[in-house]
């Protein structure tokens, strides 16, 4: 699909490498279709030597050579950027993943009719694992949309979405990992309190979760009946369970991803 395409990163950091990593490994693109422009030398000196692709500290020299334009900097580096940038043509296509600046933004911002998707991934794309949501901006066509998710799913999975929905997915899968990592941290505290050591309380607990999903994943079942299965009447898991639910973590949870979301929405509102 994007043979013959030039793909230009702004900002050549954790996620701009690790888009860069899942299309060379998934042979998506020719290394040297690829520019960098970041303003650390050190980093451009990393990049350049471990995927052998273009690289500049010179962002509109990397827009000129790109057909499309991914923008990689911190959401609070696109004012400076674009202060220093010429406009740029509607015939490249700009995909954003700045967290919190909507399209409409980008939009106004660089260039009369370009057309912008916005993508929010997740940090396990690091991995080829992430999970993205994908949302088209007003100028952005179905072939733009396409694209875009084509080049997300060499690093995991994608949905697109309306944009109206990108507060949600940042609370979901943009934070998600954080409440994940945050639920083994407890589980693993909870076996060092039961006599493990740390050693083993991690591997005990990360191969339960791994395990977990991976069954979760290969088997036809939603996980309410995957766990019936493992809660017998008067059994420890029923237990378990018990505590959490007379905690309403349930609630709990939807909680945390609305607070997150609604931060999100307020990061955009003040973008
Ligand atoms: N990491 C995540 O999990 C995640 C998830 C979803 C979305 N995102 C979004 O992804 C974007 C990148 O995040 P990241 O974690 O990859 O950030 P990062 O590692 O800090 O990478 C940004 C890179 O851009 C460079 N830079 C700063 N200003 C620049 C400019 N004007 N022109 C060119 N390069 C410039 C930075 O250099 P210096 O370090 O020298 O400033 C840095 O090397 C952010 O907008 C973030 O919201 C990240």
């Amino acid at each position: 699909m994007l043979e013959q395409t030039k793909i230009s990163f702004i900002g050549g950091g954790n996620m701009a490498e690790a888009i860069i990593n899942g299309l060379i490994s998934q042979q998506a693109v020719e290394p040297l279709a690829l520019y960098v422009s970041d303003i650390s030398e050190e980093r451009c000196a990393y990049l350049s030597a471990k995927y052998d692709i273009n690289i500049t500290a010179d962002n509109t020299e990397a827009i000129e050579e790109g057909d499309i334009i991914i923008l990689a900097i911190k959401p609070q580096n696109f004012a400076g950027f674009s202060a220093g940038i010429p406009p740029i043509a509607a015939n490249k296509l700009v995909i954003s993943i700045l967290a919190g600046i909507p399209t409409h933004k980008i939009e106004s911002t660089l260039g009369t009719g370009i057309r912008v998707v916005r993508v929010m991934p997740n940090t396990p794309a690091l991995i080829g694992h992430g999970m993205a949501g994908i949302a088209a901006g007003k100028n952005a066509s179905g072939f733009d949309i396409d694209t875009t998710q084509f080049i997300f799913n060499q690093l995991g999975k994608t949905v697109v979405v309306d944009e109206s929905s990108m507060d949600a997915i940042t609370g979901i899968s943009g934070s998600g990992p954080a409440y994940v990592f945050y639920f083994v941290e407890a589980l693993c505290n909870a076996a060092v309190s039961l006599g493990m050591t740390e050693d083993q309380a991690a591997t005990l607990v990360l191969q339960t979760f791994k395990g977990s999903i991976e069954l979760l994943i290969s088997s036809q079942e939603n996980p309410a009946s995957l766990r019936a299965k493992v809660t017998s009447k008067g059994g420890t898991t029923e237990r378990g369970i018990g505590v959490l639910e007379s905690y309403n973590i349930r609630s709990i949870f939807r909680e945390a991803v609305t607070a997150a979301a609604n931060r999100s929405k307020e990061l955009s509102a003040n973008a």
